[in-house]
């Protein structure tokens, strides 16, 4: 059995795509073969890939409550290829989003089963993940994790010879737990959705998101936004700066 996996995520590094393509990945048997999706040069090689797959799988963002425009493209032409070439695979999605409700990627679900509709092929279902972004970044705090757990271990080996100082493996314990429950939302849909994959079954649209109170979530979110604004070029991004106006 062979599956696609398709990252569809128009940054060039460190999308929160990739995160929930990795763990759905940990929940597939047999064949798989990841690509990204980012540009037309892109398209050749996934429609290669796909004609003798069995499943293939969506892992994109949600822009403007829909379907990113690079990915419409690649779309209306996979939707002709699969006509022509009379594939039918398996199509499932895992869609993510900023805010926190993972609902909010109901419209998308929407338009992949239109389109799976338009291109004879099966819509198997998908999840949708609210806190995208946030949580992508708790992979980042897991090597954080990691890297002072190591230092730490190092520092009481060379001080006392200690390998398991235990205000450090605890601290270590706590955190990850943490950082699990965070993600055990995503892990418990995409571990169902692998099931569905690997029987080639229906698996259902399912939606999920970051397991914290909505209120932290903002409180977060603000503060994540307003430092990266200032370091991407000014508060707000710019937009209460003095625009330049074009001398012709
Ligand atoms: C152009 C654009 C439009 C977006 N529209 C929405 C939206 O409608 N709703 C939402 O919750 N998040 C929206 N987002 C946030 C993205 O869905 C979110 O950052 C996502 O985690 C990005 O995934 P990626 O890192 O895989 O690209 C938008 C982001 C961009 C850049």
């Amino acid at each position: 059995m062979k599956t696609v996996l398709i990252q569809c995520s128009p940054k060039k590094r460190f999308c929160a795509s990739a995160y929930f393509l990795t763990l759905q990945k940990l929940f597939i048997s047999g064949e798989k073969v990841s690509l990204k999706l980012r540009t037309p040069a892109d398209h050749e090689r996934i429609l290669e890939e796909v004609k003798d797959a069995q499943n293939v799988v969506f892992c994109l963002p949600l822009f403007v409550d829909g379907i990113p425009s690079h990915v419409l493209a690649f779309l209306e032409k996979l939707e002709q290829y699969c006509v022509e070439n009379h594939l039918h695979f398996n199509v499932y999605c895992v869609a993510n989003n900023g805010f926190i409700e993972g609902k909010q990627n109901e419209p998308l679900m929407q338009n992949f089963e239109h389109f799976c509709a338009r291109a004879g092929l099966t819509f198997g279902g998908g999840v949708g993940i609210g806190g995208g972004v946030m949580l992508n970044v708790t992979r980042i705090l897991f090597v954080v994790e990691i890297a002072l757990l190591v230092l730490n271990v190092a520092m009481s080996v060379i001080e006392t010879g200690n390998f398991f100082p235990a205000s450090s493996w605890l601290s270590f314990a706590e955190n990850f737990a943490l950082i699990l429950y965070f993600n055990l939302g995503v892990l418990y849909y995409l571990a169902r959705m692998g099931t569905a994959i690997r029987k080639g079954a229906y698996f259902g649209k399912k939606y999920t998101r970051i397991l914290i109170p909505s209120f932290v979530f903002i409180i977060c979110a603000d503060i994540f936004f307003i430092i990266s604004s200032i370091l991407e070029g000014g508060i707000f991004r710019g937009w209460l700066s003095k625009k330049k106006v074009d001398a012709k």
